[in-house]
């Protein structure tokens, strides 16, 4: 069967035009296979960016699901929820965490997150705290988490862009011993340990060892941003 042809498109007026989309539109997956409305089947490398991690269909997450929205779909945070504390011990189990907080998207974990620093710099007794952001990080699109990423394609037409920012290149631990050296009110250190969005730009291991160090020495939060995704046991390195 042909390649969808990219001079093809099908417009979706319907739908706010915040996003450039290829002229594809997939109804249905298995695994990792998709197909498309005309039949076409792909391999799917992108995984709905990065969130499908159970693949499409899968055998035991579809009968749960529908199980679950055949008895109630939602019954707000009013309420105790059984099922979600089991989910939340089962996480902290598998991350050696202490709680789970739940949430809807990226950019909301980021802002649970940039919320947390704050908070904990005003406990310390900082009245505008400061978290140290990196040069080529994306953390969403959100008021906040677009001020927070490193890329003025991402921020142009949103400005005024949210405060109380340090911005620094990945990899450098000179520029934090800098802003260590300089700003008095740093709270938290926001780090995307493998930058996606900015090109594939990994952390390097002494570096981490290093922010860890200095992050210990100031008293600086270090927050893993959207997150911590691991798989295996927290202390494993990976
Ligand atoms: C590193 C990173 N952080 C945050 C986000 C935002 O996530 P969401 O689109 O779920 O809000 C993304 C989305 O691609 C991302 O790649």
């Amino acid at each position: 069967m042909n390649a969808p042809d990219p001079a093809v498109t099908r417009p979706m007026p319907h739908v706010m035009n915040t996003y450039g989309r290829l002229p594809i539109a997939l109804s249905h997956g298995r695994g990792c296979w998709v197909w498309d409305t005309e039949g076409r089947k792909y391999l799917d490398g992108l995984g709905g960016i990065a969130v499908n991690t159970l693949g499409h269909a899968h055998p035991k997450l579809v009968p749960a699901l529908q199980d679950q929205i055949g008895k109630m779909i939602h019954s707000s945070n009013y309420y105790e929820v059984p099922l979600q504390e089991q989910l939340a011990a089962k996480l902290c189990e598998l991350s050696g965490l202490s709680a789970a907080f739940f949430c809807n998207s990226g950019l909301e974990a980021n802002e649970g997150a940039l919320k947390i620093a704050r908070k904990y710099g005003h406990d310390k007794g900082i009245a505008r705290p400061e978290i140290i952001v990196y040069e080529k990080a994306f953390h969403g699109r959100s008021i906040a988490t677009l001020s927070a990423t490193g890329n003025p394609k991402v921020q142009a037409g949103f400005e005024p862009l949210v405060e109380g920012f340090v911005r620094v290149p990945l990899n450098d631990l000179a520029a934090l011993e800098e802003v260590a050296r300089t700003n008095p009110n740093v709270s938290a250190v926001f780090l995307e340990t493998i930058q996606g969005e900015g090109g594939i730009n990994a952390s390097r291991w002494e570096y981490l060892q290093g922010l860890r160090a200095l992050c210990d020495r100031q008293g600086w939060l270090l927050t893993p941003a959207s997150g911590l995704r691991t798989s295996g046991p927290a202390s494993s390195p990976t």
